[in-house]
């Protein structure tokens, strides 16, 4: 396959005129996102509104919530649909698959976009190039991978035959995404069930609604009743039910650090209950980094930091929260870069100008914005750039810039998930030391960059940095990896590194059953 091709949506074209009837339309209805399970659609008493984040009084609609019955019936829809799913042929699944990254390419790019834009708060180009883009990636590209797996088969000496039975795990797979990223929320229930399995989905609680759309997207192109089920729900709620399941077989996670951690410890205590070990792939926080030598080109340099920082208001765990750059350099930079900063917009995703939208909700704004006041508060740090933060209309957080000379400052460790940046200006004769410095910071090893034109200094980084960064850069953005160019995923505190959009993603899938045959 090759990569989806991203619109430009520029003015007077037809794509715009497109994207704006579909934005009115979403906002011109209220939504009802049921529970899907067994492909019915489930009505609870518990529904939670879901508000624009740019401007909490707008109300899109409304979702259900699951409680114990649903998700037990979720589990048992799945273990019932997976007698049949598990035994018709790859063809056929990976044709369902096909044909859903199709209708998202051509009858629903719109609503999917407007749905994405409103419902988190991302601008069209952010919202064009997840939940349309790498959304399609995934499914073409999973379909090519597991196509791979399938084909590699064992040799058979003269009188015996051989063979791999990839069959799906003894069991279902929970399927639990983050808000920020429609693609990932849709790669982690059918990644697995692309492999033969069948999967219980709960999405992220602020970001239902894309996440729906999609659930309803893969119904229409085919996918049979209960081989993935959309359960909306408290997090302790349904994760207490799947943990002590006795058919649980496998976690596909994108989220915290501190969620995996309890997720694997739960998983842990409840180890003699399953019928199988099961599969645990996680991708969790990063404190991400770009590190400049005095040899990087300062015009690419300023493009990165603003890109990998503030694009979806930072919320991304590839991005950008911390910068170490050579002191003369900054002093060089700065002006250039404040001037470039000034020119960041933010409002409403309506407007296609703005390049930076809210944050997703209250609890996000509130941390950040602790972050924010921790280094104002602080005789250690400075801002250079933002730091105001206005919750009045939505919750809105300005590119934010934190100057400290303290390597080990609360920012320059922690992981924010907002538009904070902090730089780390270093001794222009301690490139090799700060490399080392900028290695031991963090507990994280995601996504990383090395901005210089000597290749030496390239080589250096590249070696030191080895496991920084299970993503590097060189003299780009650590941001924005793409499906089938860039497999995405870190180690230490990062996740377990199964490269998302990649075979190694879809071989924790499956639980091969070698068979012997003598003639
Ligand atoms: N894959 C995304 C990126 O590279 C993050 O999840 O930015």
């Amino acid at each position: 396959p090759i990569n989806e091709p991203v619109y430009d949506y520029g003015v007077g074209t037809k794509e715009r005129d497109n994207l704006k009837s579909a934005l009115k339309d979403v906002l011109s209805k209220k939504v009802e996102i049921a529970l899907i399970i067994g492909g019915k659609e489930i009505k609870t008493e518990n529904t939670v509104d879901i508000r624009c984040p740019h401007q909490h009084d707008i109300v899109l609609g409304q979702y259900y919530q699951a409680g114990k019955e649903e998700i037990k019936l979720a589990i048992e829809s799945a273990m019932n649909a997976k007698k049949n799913w598990a035994k018709i042929d790859f063809q056929e699944r990976a044709a369902i698959f096909l044909k859903a990254a199709e209708l998202l390419s051509t009858k629903y790019r719109y609503l999917m976009n407007a749905t994405t834009m409103l419902s988190i708060s991302k601008n069209v180009f952010q919202a064009e190039i997840d939940c349309v883009c790498e959304l399609i990636d995934f499914l073409r590209f999973n379909v090519k991978f597991a196509e791979k797996i399938y084909e590699d088969q064992p040799i058979s000496p003269k009188g015996f035959w051989n063979r791999m039975q990839y069959r799906p795990l003894e069991g279902f797979v929970f399927a639990v995404p983050p808000f920020n990223f429609v693609s990932i929320s849709g790669n982690l229930p059918t990644a697995p069930v692309i492999m033969g399995n069948v999967s219980i989905w709960k999405p992220a609680s602020s970001a239902v609604y894309p996440s729906y759309l999609f659930m309803k997207i893969l119904q229409e192109a085919g996918l049979p009743d209960g081989v993935i089920n959309f359960v909306p729900a408290k997090g302790s709620t349904i994760g207490d039910l799947v943990f002590s399941s006795r058919e649980f077989a496998g976690l596909h996670f994108t989220g915290s650090y501190e969620t995996f951690n309890y997720m694997w410890k739960t998983i842990a205590n409840n180890i003699s209950n399953y019928i199988t070990y099961p599969r645990i792939v996680g991708e969790t926080g990063g404190k991400d980094f770009i590190f400049a030598h005095n040899s990087a080109n300062v015009k690419s340099l300023i493009a990165a930091i603003i890109r990998g920082s503030f694009e979806y208001q930072g919320q991304k765990c590839s991005a950008v929260s911390r910068v170490y750059i050579p002191k003369l350099m900054f002093n060089s930079f700065k002006d250039e870069f404040l001037n470039e900063l000034s020119k960041i917009k933010m409002g409403s995703p309506e407007d296609f100008t703005n390049f930076m939208n809210a944050v997703i909700d209250r609890e996000s704004f509130d941390k950040i914005k602790s972050y924010i006041d921790y280094a104002i508060n602080s005789n250690e740090a400075s801002i250079l750039f933002g730091g105001k933060c206005d919750d009045s209309v939505g919750y809105f957080v300005e590119p934010t810039v934190i100057v400290t000379e303290n390597p080990h400052f609360k920012t320059m460790e922690e992981e924010i998930f907002g538009p904070v940046v902090t730089f780390y200006p270093y001794d222009d004769n301690k490139f090799e030391e700060t490399l080392y410095l900028c290695d031991k910071t963090s507990i994280y090893g995601l996504t990383g960059a090395i901005f210089a034109q000597d290749r030496n200094a390239i080589n250096i980084a590249t070696e030191v940095l080895e496991s920084s960064a299970g993503n590097f850069y060189i003299n780009d953005k650590p941001t924005g990896a793409v499906v089938g160019q860039q497999p995405f995923g870190g180690a230490r505190a990062s996740g377990t590194n199964d490269k998302a959009g990649s075979l190694l993603n879809l071989i924790r899938w499956t639980s091969a059953r070698s068979v012997k045959e003598t003639f």
